[in-house]
């Protein structure tokens, strides 16, 4: 059996004002307890980083971003880079959401590089990759999984890849209530895993995989209990402590 620590992240998105922010982790931190046995981590927008990062400093919670830019400085207008992020306590930074790559043209070969540029400055990286409803539909599932991770992880050292978070997100259940059964998402972590272990055996025994898409408190440990899914990446029903907080028990 593994010994991977359990791994659940709140993904905001666009949403929650830095008095929002507040309220909430006034709340979550409250009530959070005895979970310092896994890695809680939110993710709000760029604006409340630092004070999310501020407040939390003496909990469990690490904070992390929704993208960076892989460069370190430079005319990049709207960007923000691994080492301002850094600079003001963030521990960690989701890559290749499948809202990044669909809506904002993200591409696998700038993944690779925000992938270097994150470990460069100390943070971990949290990679999603996923099919389509069509792709599912037309059974490339494994092709689409295979290549979105060969491409991001390519660079990487031996050393930083059992470092890696890697979340598999179903676009088809993204925002849409349409969870994947247990079923799907322990087959599909599972091959994300082989895939991971086809480079190296020992990294993949030690990678945290994260399921993610329309994860509920009443879903949530029918899911985290499969064997291999280590964790969730969760929209929707982080925004409410409460079902944060049961999510993150179940884990
Ligand atoms: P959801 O979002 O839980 O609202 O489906 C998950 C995600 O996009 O990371």
């Amino acid at each position: 059996m593994s010994e991977r620590r359990p791994y659940v992240a709140a993904n905001w998105k666009m949403q929650k004002t830095v008095s929002e922010t507040e309220d909430f982790l006034d709340r979550f931190l409250g009530e959070i307890g005895d979970l310092a046995d896994r890695d809680i981590v939110i993710c709000p927008p760029f604006t409340s980083l630092a004070t999310a990062a501020e407040r939390s400093r003496r909990s469990p919670v690490k904070i992390a971003a929704q993208n960076m830019h892989d460069a370190d400085e430079g005319a990049f207008t709207g960007e923000i880079s691994a080492v301002m992020l850094t600079s003001i306590g963030v521990e960690a930074v989701i890559l290749g959401h499948s809202e990044r790559r669909t809506l904002f043209g993200e591409t696998d070969e700038a993944l690779a590089r925000k992938l270097i540029s994150a470990f460069g400055a100390g943070l971990e990286p949290i990679l999603c990759i996923g099919e389509s409803e069509d792709e599912r539909e037309n059974g490339k599932t494994e092709d689409v999984l295979r290549r979105q991770l060969e491409a991001d992880l390519e660079p990487l050292t031996g050393e930083q890849l059992p470092s890696v978070v890697i979340a598999y997100e179903p676009i088809w259940a993204i925002g849409t209530g349409k969870t994947a059964t247990p079923d799907e998402a322990e087959e599909a972590i599972a091959f994300v895993r082989s895939v991971v272990a086809a480079r190296d055996a020992a990294a993949a025994e030690q990678v945290r995989i994260l399921y993610g898409g329309s994860v509920k408190p009443g879903n949530a440990a029918d899911l985290l209990g499969r064997e291999g899914i280590d964790g969730a990446l969760v929209g929707g029903a982080s925004l409410d402590p409460a079902d944060f907080l049961a999510i993150c028990e179940a884990a």
